[in-house]
């Protein structure tokens, strides 16, 4: 297993873009959808195939949370498209979250991380996950300790990052790296595949569905370029998800968020809303804004909206086919569409073409045991060593 996941990290890594598309369509001057271009890599934070099977690992290791009951992976499920089917995520034991959980496919490729653009680095994300007393709780120095007890850990940490014992920065460091090999292969990918000159690979619904998303659909407008999303932020008026009136650990998420974010109560005391990307920019025209998501790999990830309030794509397409819903800032690019139900399901075929003939899964690893440390010893800078 090891060395199967090793070859297609490093297919990945090599694996360019397709060839340049002579068929891609688009209007409004906009970047036409295209084949993903290989990953972007930060300078600070190299890959290798060593670091990226310790971020694996470490994906997987329910260790990194407080009370070793919650790693990345519960969240991110691989079986469930790396998202989860609750429409809103579950959280740390004894809490709900208050948002639909956005996929780690792909997640490598956006600029500005979560439904409302808060965050950049994957590295800085999953310190951010593991430590939020909602996700993962985990304090730390407590973490920390607990991973210089995983004799095989030391080993690993010591091999990737030269260091005699573990520390938690190179940790969030393996994980994005990790993250960074959870991308769509252009070359599984109908639509890329179609836009590298192989028109076979799409359906006549789905070329259909195309022209209708570039044309008289308008989706185009907002998802656009390799990642179909124009990285921006729009109200759109996505309708209110139950959970918020008849759960109380989601309104307790809501208000926790809220307080934790310093929103003036007058906003949200009463309404329990999510305000979007008002939580960054402070401006009222930016309530209810949310990141425009990927359309990649949505086979495997619903439901969909930043508050799961949508199980099938079918539905998503029946909400912009009215226009969206009621929002006073709305995007002015939603209107009645005027879809006929073949259109519709046109639509659908063509969003589908967007994920990969088959889901990618990683199997959950067999996590290293912790061990007591024998012979402890002093060292001459006053540090406890192991002696082997
Ligand atoms: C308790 C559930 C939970 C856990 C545990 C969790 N996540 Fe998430 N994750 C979420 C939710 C919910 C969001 C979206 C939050 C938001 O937008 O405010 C998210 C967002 C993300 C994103 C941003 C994706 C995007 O498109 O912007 C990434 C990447 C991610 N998580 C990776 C991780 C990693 C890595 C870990 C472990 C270190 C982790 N998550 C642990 C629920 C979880
Ligand atoms: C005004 C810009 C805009 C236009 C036009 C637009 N979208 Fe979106 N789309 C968004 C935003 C923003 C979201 C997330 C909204 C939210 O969660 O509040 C979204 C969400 C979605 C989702 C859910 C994805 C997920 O992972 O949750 C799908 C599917 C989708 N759009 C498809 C379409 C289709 C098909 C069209 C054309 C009929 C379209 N969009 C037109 C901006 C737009």
């Amino acid at each position: 297993m090891k060395r199967r996941f090793a070859a297609t990290l490093l297919a990945l890594l090599a694996g360019a873009a397709l060839a340049a598309p002579a068929l891609l369509a688009s209007r409004g001057g906009v970047p036409p959808l295209a084949p993903l271009p290989p990953v972007p890599v930060p300078a600070d934070n190299p890959m290798s195939a060593a670091k990226v099977e310790l971020g694996r690992l470490l994906f997987f290791d329910p260790r990194l949370s407080g009370n070793g009951s919650t790693s990345c992976a519960s969240c991110h499920v691989a079986q469930m498209g790396w998202t989860h089917h609750d429409p809103l995520a579950p959280g740390y034991p004894g809490h709900r979250l208050w948002r639909n959980n956005p996929t780690v496919l792909n997640a490598a490729h956006f600029r500005r991380l979560m439904w409302d653009g808060s965050l950049e680095r994957l590295e800085v994300q999953a310190r951010s996950a593991m430590q939020a007393p909602v996700e993962g709780n985990g304090k730390a120095g407590i973490v920390e300790m607990r991973l210089r007890l995983v004799p095989e850990y030391v080993d690993r940490f010591r091999d990737v990052f030269g260091t005699e014992w573990p520390q938690l920065e190179h940790a969030w460091q393996a994980i994005a790296a990790f993250e960074r090999t959870l991308v769509s292969d252009p070359r599984r990918v109908p639509f890329d595949r179609f836009a590298g000159g192989d028109t076979k690979s799409l359906s006549a619904a789905a070329q259909r569905g195309y022209a209708l998303f570039t044309g008289k659909a308008g989706c185009i407008a907002c998802h656009h370029g390799a990642l179909a999303s124009d990285e921006q932020y729009h109200a759109l008026g996505v309708p209110r998800q139950s959970l918020f009136d008849s759960s109380a650990l989601v309104q307790i998420a809501v208000r926790w968020q809220n307080a934790q974010r310093d929103a003036p109560r007058a906003l949200y005391r009463g309404g329990e809303e999510d305000l979007g990307r008002y939580y960054r920019t402070r401006d009222p025209a930016d309530i209810g804004r949310f990141r425009t998501p990927s359309l990649r790999e949505l086979r495997y990830t619903a439901p969909y909206m930043h508050n799961g309030v949508f199980a099938t794509l079918q539905q998503v397409v029946d909400f912009f086919d009215r226009g969206g819903g009621d929002a006073p800032n709305k995007s002015p690019l939603l209107r009645p569409l005027g879809l006929t139900d073949g259109e519709k399901r046109d639509l659908v075929a063509f969003l589908e073409s967007l994920s990969m003939d088959e889901p990618l899964v990683v199997e959950a690893p067999e996590l290293p045991p912790m061990l007591p440390l024998v012979d402890i010893a002093p060292s001459a800078s006053g540090a406890t060593e192991r002696v082997r």
